[in-house]
């Protein structure tokens, strides 16, 4: 079951879905309801939006443009709008800009009467904690403002839905992967092999060990939360049973590359400030309900890495003849 049979005829508004996950949340969602896309495009791309879902440029710290992308006949907003790198240069910057886009769209929420939320938050809000880490681990202490964006944001949700008669549905990611990701791991392990295919530098020991979930799982998941989930405020993990580690993913891109680069490593058990090195995510809440995930934190690791160089060797063939046909047109 993917759930997304009791989403038929709803009006969705999917911010963030020019985006990574959300385009592909946005995606399926479109197979059965109507999707409002809202998005500033600042890290996402227009031709990501599905063609059947409503396009509103917006940028969700500004009250205006939200207003106009969340109107009264909305029924549910999957809000995944957010800066989402671990980002030490600027935390001010992202926190609040994090938290102002959740607090815009919740008070819109209020002020139009929807009635439904489903929020995008992260393993970080953990920090670094037991594994695998159920949902009611305590203490959640953060070690980035990107987490603690998210802990503010969840704790902002439950605000609403005790006091204002809204339903949130809260899941934390572990580390999503698949066609379309950007400046995570694995594409950044691509870029740097294409650019010097006998070496590869590695952030850390390559002993950092997290868990990997293809996107393809995590929008089943999602579809999932939606139609299982019972209470006012719901929290689950999506994550996979089993963890890879930085080295082993150097190894499948290279495998995949058909390369054999040397290894050069920066050194440290952290790839940098505010990385969590190792984590791995209960997700029995959600498989209670009669979800898991489809490939293990490997499977998804291999797919994600074998579906991007797919992307990137079309975007480099249109990019080849985008420049024969210039080349052609100029003559
Ligand atoms: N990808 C992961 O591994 C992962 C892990 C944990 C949590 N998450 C969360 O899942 C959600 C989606 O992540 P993603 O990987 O698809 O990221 P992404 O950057 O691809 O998507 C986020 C989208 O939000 C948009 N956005 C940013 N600021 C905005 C603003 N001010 N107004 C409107 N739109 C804005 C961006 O343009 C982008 O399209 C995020 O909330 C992220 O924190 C992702």
């Amino acid at each position: 079951m993917n759930g997304s049979e009791s989403l038929s005829e709803k009006r969705i508004v999917v911010t963030g879905g020019a985006g990574f996950v959300g385009s592909h949340l946005a995606e399926r969602l479109a197979e059965r309801a109507s999707v409002v896309v809202a998005d500033d495009l600042s890290n996402g791309r227009r031709e990501w939006v599905p063609d059947d879902a409503t396009f509103v440029r917006a940028d969700l710290t500004d009250r205006d443009d939200v207003a106009e992308a969340i109107t009264s006949d909305v029924d549910l907003v999957c809000h995944l709008a957010a800066s989402k790198s671990v980002d030490t240069d600027r935390p001010r910057e992202q926190f609040e800009s994090n938290a102002a886009m959740t607090h815009n769209v919740t008070e819109r929420m209020r002020a139009v009467g929807v009635p439904e939320i489903l929020f995008t938050s992260s393993s970080t809000v953990y920090g670094e904690a037991p594994r695998p880490t159920p949902e009611d681990y305590a203490p959640l202490e953060p070690i980035s403002a990107y987490g603690a964006s998210k802990l503010s944001d969840e704790a902002l949700l439950s605000v609403y839905a005790n006091s204002y008669d809204l339903t949130a549905r809260i899941v934390r990611f572990a580390n999503v992967v698949g066609p379309r990701l950007r400046g995570a791991v694995i594409p950044d392990f691509i870029d740097k092999l294409r650019e010097d295919p006998d070496s590869l530098r590695i952030l850390g020991d390559g002993r950092q060990e997290k868990s990997y979930l293809h996107v393809d799982d995590c929008v089943d998941a999602i579809c999932h939360v939606l139609a299982a989930a019972d209470s006012p405020v719901a929290t689950f993990n999506l994550g996979t049973r089993t963890t890879t580690s930085v080295t082993r993913i150097a190894d499948v891109v290279s495998e995949t590359m058909g390369l054999e680069p040397a290894y050069e490593y920066t050194g440290g058990e952290r790839g940098w400030t505010g990385d969590v090195p190792k984590m791995r995510l209960s997700i029995e809440k959600l498989a209670a309900l009669g979800w898991v995930p489809e490939r293990s934190s490997e499977a998804a690791v291999e797919a994600a890495t074998e579906q991007l160089l797919a992307e990137m060797s079309d975007i480099d063939g249109r990019s080849r003849s985008g420049s024969t046909e210039r080349k052609t047109a100029s003559q």
